[in-house]
């Protein structure tokens, strides 16, 4: 298990290039299954959840290429299982995303139900009610859910009770294989949504509505070879706006666009940054002290979990006392301990936790719990006194392509230990 030391406190600045987005990537490689086509992607992160997603589909019979420079061509037509592994299942939860396709495509399909999570606990009811209502017939035997659809997925029209980013993924990419029109409403409006739906026009899908409340779906008669590029990754992007915050350096972020930042870019500006588009992205620097505000994570546009710990590492250094709710994973606070031994004052109280901010942190030995935590301490070490190290930073390989590269690129004294 790889570690990172990082000396903190030195200048930070210059220009870092944003990957393509994850959580793109992810649902696009699943729906590559819908067709039985080829598939060529450009700006696919080298991540390591990417590569699990490869790897499955590898294991189901796909022809994967090389991924190089962000360059993935792949053919799903030799593709005759619809039986995915435990392992890989376990491993990522976004493996689920290939259920609907392979429903979709095969009309049945067998996944292991997705196993624990640090952030709580991640259920699938919503992903498979909107199969069951498109006609499908799942059954749960132990830990594998079966899912069979006989005649084929029907268009039909889907009410979320609460907007999913994944059930809406497979709510689309089934309804996309069914026969006739269907309408998803109360659909996430997250902009990898509507990467996706981009993705299936392009494979022959019409859709109507991505990115809003309401998708009007209908597949193609046939499936078409189809590329695509990946749109970049928001939470990057805003990690990286973070590092400038708390570095107080002047920093460009190559590929981030401020219509993906939503609400998080309001409270990073009342934070104490400023933020404006530049020709390759944006361009944020820090103009006086840190503020204190209150953060409550929601669905796109509100304030993304996925930078919930992020903009905690900010908070910790800002001039007074600011309130984060987490609204979507009720445990996602397994960063906070961590900072805590990094001197931050922080208390929780249920999905709240409130953070007085102090002067200044110190280095300290912290493990990394989940992805997005672990970028906030590595956000915290670069400007904390000392020395920061970072354990367990697979967690982090999983959704940060090349972090220590472009963070010393930027100036950070940061160090990969193979152990
Ligand atoms: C996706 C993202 C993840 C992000 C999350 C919220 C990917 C691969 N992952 O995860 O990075 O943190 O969106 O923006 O895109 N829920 C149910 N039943 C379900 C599904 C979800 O109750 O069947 C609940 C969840 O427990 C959670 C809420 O819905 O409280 C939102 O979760 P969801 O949007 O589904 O997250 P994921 O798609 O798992």
């Amino acid at each position: 298990m790889d570690k990172l030391v990082i000396q903190g406190g030195h200048p930070f600045s210059g220009s870092v290039q944003i990957a393509g987005a994850k959580n793109a990537a992810l649902p696009i490689l699943a729906a590559s299954l819908l067709g039985g086509t080829q598939v060529s992607l450009a700006n696919v992160p080298h991540v390591s959840d990417v590569t699990s997603m490869l790897e499955l589909l590898r294991g189901l019979g796909a022809e994967v290429g090389p991924l190089r420079n962000g360059r993935l061509s792949l053919s799903t037509a030799d593709v005759l299982s619809s039986e995915t592994t435990y392992d890989i299942v376990r491993r990522m939860r976004a493996s689920f995303l290939v259920l609907a396709p392979l429903v979709g495509r095969f009309g049945h399909a067998r996944i292991s139900r997705p196993g624990g999570c640090a952030i709580g606990t991640r259920p699938v009811d919503l992903h498979l009610e909107a199969l069951q209502q498109l006609g499908a017939e799942v059954r749960t035997e132990g830990g594998v859910i079966d899912v069979t659809a006989r005649g084929g997925l029907r268009g039909e029209r889907i009410v979320f009770p609460a907007p999913s980013v994944g059930a809406t993924h497979t709510a689309m990419m089934a309804a996309a294989s069914a026969s006739g029109e269907s309408e998803i409403v109360n659909c996430a409006r997250e902009p990898e949504i509507a990467d996706t739906a981009a993705f299936l026009i392009a494979m022959g899908a019409t859709i109507d509505g991505a990115g809003t409340h309401r998708m009007l779906v209908q597949g193609p008669t046939s499936w078409r070879a189809a590329h695509h590029t990946i749109l970049p990754d928001r939470i990057e992007a805003a990690s990286y706006l973070v590092a400038a915050g708390l570095t107080g350096g002047r920093l460009e972020v190559i590929g981030g666009r401020l219509e993906h930042l939503g609400a998080a870019c309001h409270l990073l500006e009342a934070a104490g940054l400023s933020i404006f588009p530049s020709d390759r992205g944006l361009i944020a620097e820090r103009r006086g002290a840190l503020h204190s505000v209150d953060m409550a994570t929601e669905a796109f546009p509100g304030f993304p979990t996925d930078l919930q710990a992020q903009f905690m590492t900010l908070m910790c250094l800002a001039d007074g006392v600011s309130v984060i709710r987490e609204r979507i994973f009720e445990q996602r606070f397994m960063h906070v301990p961590e900072l805590q031994r990094m001197g931050a004052d922080i208390t929780l109280s249920g999905a709240a936790a409130t953070v007085r901010g102090v002067p200044r942190l110190q280095g300290a030995e912290v493990m990394a719990t989940d992805l997005r935590a672990s970028m906030s301490l590595v956000l915290a070490g670069l400007v904390a006194e000392g020395e920061t190290v970072v354990h367990r930073v697979y967690h982090l390989d999983r959704g940060y392509e090349d972090i220590d590269g472009k963070l010393t690129r930027c100036g950070a004294h940061i160090k990969r230990v193979r152990q």
